[in-house]
């Protein structure tokens, strides 16, 4: 029987449409979900909606409709995005569900009979845009810095301070209870700073779920919410699918909800005699430069817009691959973009066009035979195994971005195998036809690993690759385990070939964000007549968007000769990592051919084609020009070919 394993995303809380932050939280939890599945386990991933309390009250009367019509709206927009964006999701939760209801009522009376439960009055500074009371004497929220207001109510009170020792044991116990690491020490302090019972029932607004036969009294919307992660598994409703999937393996969160889900939500747990979660596991904060994200600076960035700009395999590759798990991150569509074009364009989907294109044209599409291994290959299936253990170490650890990392090294390796085989050339040389389905039997078969790796976070791309190297079972029916290498059927026939992650034109992509910005602001028309602004008109200083379109590159000079009847040029082989470029540069009266080979050089990737003398020039070598005398840019560090300038 496949073990389980239960995921759960915060329950967000729908006075908005979501936005980065919530977009990431959801696809971290989506590529854990996706990688466990991979592993075997029988996975529940829970999302959903946290739908009460005084600030979804308020937000209603803003807008002027009721809280049932404000959370329907969007509950719905949640999860029709989280759809939209592939999110592998089995439960979706709202709070204003019945059987969240009936948890919720299950629990507190459980907590009620066992004695955690008084009843007193509560005074207090409570913050309504975090929905909590802030320490005493407190006026402004020390999360979010805004000003509270003071309360004064009757409360049912929950006896945390019974629980101070236990919480302290359990930590002990469980030392990985909150990742990462570093976060388990800010709790236990704050616990060992001594707990003060909370209040968890309010009387002064009405939408919530009513105490039991205490109609008056409304649930705190924390205490409510967090019983989310119960209700959804069935608790209070199916107690047999609860027995099974309780505890939660992980409680994905961000690090501003540490306290909840580290402290309070345990002690809930005990007090019910339920066991606690394994891990708490807390991410860090993405900034929009450099600053808060906020409606009133004008930097939210909302799900649907990016989604709007690029693909979603696009979106989830840049948020998994551009932060460490636990540190903070600044967002920019520049970094997007980079992301996109340079690891997903250009190395990955580079490698797998060209491999595929050379079996579609040197063996009518059929993946060629394996030949005795020589020339690298051993080198290359070693590494593609070793690549697959270390991803496997990083993902089982939660570093996603490193496990993307290795995944990215392993790229780049395919990458020098088919540069040092060259297997165009050899398809001119029909000697050497057993030898060149070799080298593409192997490029195919790592392009295989790499798909397979690569499915929990870019399933898109990921399917894309295994049916186009004509792989049949779909993606979810990849085991990691299985990932041996030499699955891949000789003679079997390789699907259609289509380019994945076609590479963004800048100013394309630009354009799409301005669209995006300006429908979200709801003033399209207005966007597109307004003037440029004045400066742009006298002032020929550039954006970075367009430094941005000059695709500079890191490359190492294979060959070098000189071009009959020119004094000036030489015909240069540059490797550029991926590829290898024919490149013609007017270098000649200041280097010898003999001086180049092995030089590390920077050139101009994506400059259009030329002919100098008769031979073609596919980019431009930079160079200073010291008067007459060009002088090569020069790199004083090893650096991997093919590696981007900006
Ligand atoms: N409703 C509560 C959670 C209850 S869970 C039982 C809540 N909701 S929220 O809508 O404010 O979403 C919180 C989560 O969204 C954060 O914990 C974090 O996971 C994510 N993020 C919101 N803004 C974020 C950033 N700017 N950056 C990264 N993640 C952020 O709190």
């Amino acid at each position: 029987m496949k073990k389980k394993f239960y995921l759960t995303t915060p329950l967000y809380y729908v006075n908005d449409v979501p936005h980065v932050g919530h977009t990431y939280t959801t696809v971290i939890a989506d590529a854990i979900a996706r990688y466990k599945r991979m592993c075997g386990f029988d996975v529940c991933f829970l999302t959903g909606t946290d739908e009460h309390g005084l600030k979804l009250e308020r937000a209603a009367g803003e807008q002027g409709v009721t809280p049932q019509q404000l959370v329907d709206t969007f509950a719905g927009e949640f999860e029709k995005t989280w759809r939209s964006l592939g999110i592998s999701f089995d439960q979706f939760i709202r709070t204003s569900q019945d059987r969240h209801h009936q948890a919720v009522a299950e629990i507190f009376q459980k907590m009620k009979k066992d004695g955690f439960i008084y009843t007193g009055k509560y005074e207090g500074y409570y913050c309504v845009r975090c929905e909590s009371y802030v320490p005493e004497g407190e006026k402004t929220c020390p999360d979010c810095g805004r000003s509270t207001e003071f309360m004064t109510e009757e409360s049912y009170f929950f006896k945390l301070s019974a629980l101070q020792e236990e919480l302290l044991d359990f930590y002990t116990d469980n030392p990985d209870f909150v990742l990462p690491g570093s976060r388990m020490n800010e709790v236990v302090s704050f616990v060992k700073g001594g707990l003060q019972d909370i209040s968890i029932s309010r009387t002064s607004f009405s939408w919530g779920i009513p105490v039991p036969e205490d109609e008056r009294h409304i649930f705190y919307v924390w205490f409510d919410a967090l019983t989310g992660y119960l209700s959804g598994a069935g608790y209070g409703s199916k107690p047999e699918q609860f027995k099974e999937a309780w505890p939660a393996d992980i409680h994905l969160i961000g690090k501003d909800i540490l306290r909840f889900h580290a402290v309070y939500w345990p002690a809930f747990l005990m007090a019910a005699g339920l066991e606690a979660p394994r891990h708490v596991l807390a991410h860090g904060w993405w900034t929009v430069a450099g600053e808060k994200m906020s409606k009133s600076r004008g930097n939210f960035i909302t799900t649907e817009e990016l989604m709007e700009v690029a693909e979603a395999d696009c979106v989830k590759y840049f948020l998994m691959r551009e932060i460490a798990l636990g540190a903070d991150g600044n967002f920019s569509y520049d970094g997007l973009l980079t992301r996109t074009n340079s690891d997903l364009a250009n190395d990955l989907g580079n490698s797998a066009n060209r491999t595929l294109k050379m079996i579609e044209n040197y063996f009518d599409g059929a993946i060629p035979e394996l030949g005795e291994a020589e020339g690298g290959d051993k080198e290359l299936r070693e590494f593609s195994l070793e690549t697959i253990a270390l991803y496997k170490k990083y993902f089982d650890q939660f570093q996603i971005n490193r496990a993307l990392g290795s995944v990215w090294e392993l790229i780049s390796v395919l990458n020098k195998y088919l540069v040092a085989n060259q297997p165009w050339m050899m398809a001119k040389d029909p000697g050497k036809r057993g030898r060149l389905g070799t080298v593409l039997y192997n490029s195919a078969e790592t392009l295989r690993c790499i798909a397979v790796m690569l499915g929990p976070v870019i399933p898109s791309g990921a399917e894309s690759i295994l049916r186009q190297l004509g792989v049949v079972e779909p993606l979810e029916q990849h085991q990691l385990s299985d990932l041996a290498w030499g699955r891949l059927k000789q003679g079997s026939a390789i699907g259609e070939i289509v380019p994945i992650y076609p590479r963004l034109d800048p100013n394309e992509f630009q354009a799409r964000i301005d669209a995006a910005k300006a429908k979200k602001s709801g003033a399209a028309s207005a966007a597109s007549e307004a003037e440029p602004p004045a400066e742009s008109q006298s002032d020929d200083r550039i954006g970075i968007e367009e430094f941005a379109r000059i695709d500079m590159r890191v490359g190492k000079v294979l060959s070098a000769e000189a071009l009959p009847k020119s004094k000036r040029l030489l015909k240069l082989q540059v490797d550029l990592g991926s590829e290898v470029r024919q490149i013609v540069a007017g270098i000649a009266e200041a280097y010898t051919p003999e001086s180049l080979p092995g030089r590390l050089v920077v050139i101009v990737a994506n400059l259009k084609p030329a002919r100098l003398m008769g031979v073609e020039s596919n980019g431009m070598i930079v160079a200073a020009s010291d008067g007459d005398r060009p002088v090569l840019v020069t790199l004083t560090e090893p650096v991997e070919l093919g590696s981007r300038l900006k």
